[in-house]
């Protein structure tokens, strides 16, 4: 089993002429937490559906576990975990029927299945409440209980479609490392779409931005920051309009904002800080301090989908 969990090419789907996933080539490798990023309509959600074999590719082919999407869609559904927009839940039936009832549609025998449903019930914190009606838990409850719905049968791969959407910060920070303790002790393949890019930092491997159908970027995080080149904050005395002119001619420095006797300066990806400084110092500044920064996950990804925008 070497080759990836998922594997796409070219992979399209128009809805009467508009392209909500066009083109896409992704590869994504067995046993990460993969973040798949894009604003509202991007073709996220479209996408796992296309995954799933829900629906049919208007052009294009996807392999998931090595099955093909369009004519293996029972073997992928066999052996896969999904939470969609909709949380899939029984809401008459109590959180621990509606597992009880998961569990057995994947055939976990007696024991293992009541094992199972306290374990999942417990690290969720629901055990307390696994009598009640599901409709009368909390929607961050339900959200949980759908997750817990997905994972049950620890599946090999899982398809969360916004799994921390709804959850209070204690909650979605203990959702995160289930994610990624699922990917790291049991080897599975997550794969989520989130529009939360600290979270998205904080346990994916790798990411994916999507924008209008499009992949527009793939890679660590670390690695799609690096694409947004460092920040410098540099405070000091004699920091004025002249010196912020002399910088800003400079082809290392994107952009630059001055106030209160600091600048800030956006350095071009790769450019190094040294003779910046010693411009400054030969300028006359007497230069405090200078700290580094890097763009964060956001403002990368606010900036890729700005581009794509113009
Ligand atoms: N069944 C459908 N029929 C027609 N258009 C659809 C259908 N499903 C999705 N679309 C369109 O495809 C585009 C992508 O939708 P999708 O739901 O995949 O976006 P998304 O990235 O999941 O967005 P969100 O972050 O809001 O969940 C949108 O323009 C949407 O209106
Ligand atoms: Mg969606």
């Amino acid at each position: 089993m070497t080759e990836a969990a998922i594997k796409t090419t070219d992979l399209t789907k128009e809805f009467r002429g508009l392209r909500a996933v066009d083109g896409l080539d992704l590869e994504v490798p067995r046993g990460i937490v993969f973040g798949f990023l894009g604003p509202n309509g991007a073709g996220k959600t479209t996408t796992i559906r296309l995954l799933l074999g829900l629906i049919a590719p208007t052009a294009g082919r996807a392999e998931v576990l090595g099955f093909d999407t369009r004519t293996e869609a029972c073997e992928i559904r066999a052996r896969v975990g999904a939470l969609l927009e909709h949380d899939g839940l029984y809401e008459r039936l109590s959180a621990e029927d509606n597992l009880e009832f998961y569990a057995r549609i994947w055939r976990l025998p007696p024991q293992a299945r009541r094992d199972r449903i306290k374990e999942i019930l417990t690290h969720f914190g629901l055990w307390e409440r696994r009598r009640e009606r599901t409709g009368a838990l909390s929607r961050g409850m339900k959200r949980k209980l759908a997750v817990a719905r997905a994972v049950l049968h620890r599946p090999p791969l899982v398809f969360l479609d916004e799994p921390t959407s709804g959850l209070d910060p204690v909650a979605a920070a203990s959702l995160r490392e289930d994610l990624r303790s699922l990917a790291e002790r049991e080897g599975a393949t997550v794969f989520l779409t989130t529009h939360n890019l600290d979270e998205a930092e904080k346990i994916c491997a790798l990411v994916g931005v999507i924008h209008k159908g499009r992949l527009l970027a793939v890679g660590s995080p670390e690695e799609l920051k690096a694409r947004g080149g460092e920040r410098l904050e540099i405070a000091g005395r004699g920091l004025d309009e002249r010196v912020a002119a002399l910088l800003s001619a400079r082809n290392e420095v994107l952009a630059i904002t001055r106030e209160e006797g600091r600048l800030t300066l956006d350095l071009r990806p790769g450019a190094d800080q040294a003779p910046l400084v010693r411009a400054m110092v030969e300028a006359g500044v007497e230069v405090e301090e200078v700290r580094k920064t890097r763009a964060s996950l956001e403002e990368v990804f606010l900036a890729l989908v700005e581009e794509e925008r113009r």
